[in-house]
């Protein structure tokens, strides 16, 4: 392939330098051609821009394939537990035994958080959704600990790094447990990391928390498939917040507000209450696919769709078979799946979703399973929270280390030309 593509504007020709992926992805280099020509490029939504080069995460939309620094999505879901996963998208490498034992070890010790987080946790009402409570807890981190990271010290950054990792689930649990009136729990230094996270968010408070082999498999699984999505819109929120040199508990911060909307993370929580209404509504699977490809009705079908994934996405394969397990082991018949499994099979077969290449996508399934785990529909969008955590790091220390520039996009201005101040009492 040639070095350079040529631009003409007018009769004026610009080089622009191609740069090619290891996996042959082709870019066109285009930070000078405003310096060079005036011209900026115009991508609403950023469909066709590349904001970085990234050694993280690689995913063909096209075919489907999905991979975490070289690593088949499918192998470590199967063969990896989240810690390791969560090591490895961060460090570049599986962690060997020791650096497991270690990482593990420094992480359970940065777990505790402040008493007096409890307060703010207090303060609101029990109403809130989880999303919000979540955001709120993490940003207020930064208060009780305030220490700026020093990026340019492996040290430093590791500190912060186990830091998030050891506080962060127990703001998830508090979440849940305050939601549901219940007393915050701690974590225990002998459980595994998810092991933990499932005693912190389920122990009641009168007997032990009896471990679940199937739930804890089931958890480590959705947190690993949830674990990085390399530029989507959170982790971009997290890049671009982090660029500005804030710390890392605000990009994180950021990064879940960005994940709450439902085109986005919340999509898990509105499949769900989609298919509950579907049911209450007598299970007529063909009038919402009707009310989907209706151009005057706002619905969409939620867990369709994906901005990358044109084919299939890979995750959604994995997670639609632990569904089939995880409901078939714990003895739960959820007529929810039923439906589910109806409309998936009804939107493949349609022309509409066909042409657009609409497959379902990760939270088509990944709510049901959260449902059979007793897992309040609300907390749905914490859980996809607590699985993307590992992948924001990594963006993060990335960013941070490839010391990237502010962003700051541009814009083609389309508002009033210059005109004069009209004083209050002309107008
Ligand atoms: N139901 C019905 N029609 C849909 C759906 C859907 N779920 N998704 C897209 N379409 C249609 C659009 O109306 C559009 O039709 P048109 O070409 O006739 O105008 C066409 O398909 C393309 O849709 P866009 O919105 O342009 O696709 P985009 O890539 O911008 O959006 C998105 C992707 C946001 C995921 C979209 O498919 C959607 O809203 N899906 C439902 C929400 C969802 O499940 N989000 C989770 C995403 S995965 C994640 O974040 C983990």
């Amino acid at each position: 392939m040639a070095n350079t593509a040529s631009l003409k504007i007018d009769d004026k020709s610009y080089e622009l330098p191609i740069i090619t992926g290891v996996e042959d992805e082709v870019a066109l280099d285009i930070s000078k051609l405003r310096g060079m020509s005036g011209a900026i490029t115009l991508d609403p939504g950023y469909k066709n821009t590349g904001s970085c080069s990234s050694a993280i995460t690689f995913l063909d939309g096209e075919k489907g394939i999905l991979r975490y620094r070289g690593y088949a999505i499918e192998e470590l879901a199967e063969k990896a537990d989240f810690l390791e996963v969560a090591f490895l998208l961060i460090f570049g490498e599986l962690p060997t035994k020791e650096q497991y034992q270690k990482f593990h070890a420094d992480i359970k010790k940065q777990s505790i958080v402040d008493e007096d987080v409890k307060k703010i946790l207090d303060a609101f009402p029990k109403s809130a959704h989880p999303m919000g409570v979540l955001s709120s807890l993490t940003s207020a981190l930064t208060s009780f600990n305030p220490s700026s990271v020093n990026v340019n010290s492996e040290e430093d950054m590791y500190r912060a790094i186990v830091k998030i990792l050891g506080k962060f689930p127990v703001l998830v649990a508090w979440t849940l447990r305050k939601k549901q009136g219940l007393p915050l729990d701690y974590g225990d230094d002998d459980l595994g990391y998810v092991q933990n996270i499932l005693k912190m968010m389920f122990k009641s408070p009168s007997g032990e928390y009896k471990q679940n082999k199937i739930l804890i498999e089931a958890l480590d699984k959705l947190l690993i498939l949830h674990a990085d999505h390399e530029q989507n819109c959170s982790t971009s929120t997290v890049r671009i917040v982090g660029s500005s040199h804030a710390g890392l508990f605000a990009s994180i911060s950021a990064g879940i507000s960005a994940l709450w909307g439902p085109l986005h993370g919340g999509a898990n929580q509105a499949v769900l209450e989609m298919l509950e209404a579907i049911k209450a509504d007598g299970g007529d699977t063909k009038k919402y696919m009707a009310k989907a490809k209706d151009k005057d009705d706002p619905f969409r079908l939620m867990g369709f769709g994906h901005r990358v994934y044109k084919n299939f996405d890979p995750r959604a394969k994995i997670i639609k078979k632990a569904a089939d397990e995880v409901l078939g082991d714990l003895g739960v018949e959820d007529p929810i799946l039923d439906i589910a499994k109806g409309l998936e099979k009804e939107a493949l077969e349609d022309q509409y979703f066909v042409d657009r290449k609409l497959y379902p996508n990760v939270d088509f399934y990944s709510g049901i399973i959260y449902r059979a785990m007793d897992i309040p529909t609300e907390m749905f969008t914490v859980m996809f929270a607590l699985g993307r955590l590992p992948g924001w790091i990594a963006q993060w220390r990335e960013m941070r280390l490839n010391k990237e520039p502010i962003g700051r996009p541009r814009q083609l201005y389309v508002g009033s030309p210059s005109r004069s101040f009209v004083p209050m009492e002309n107008r």
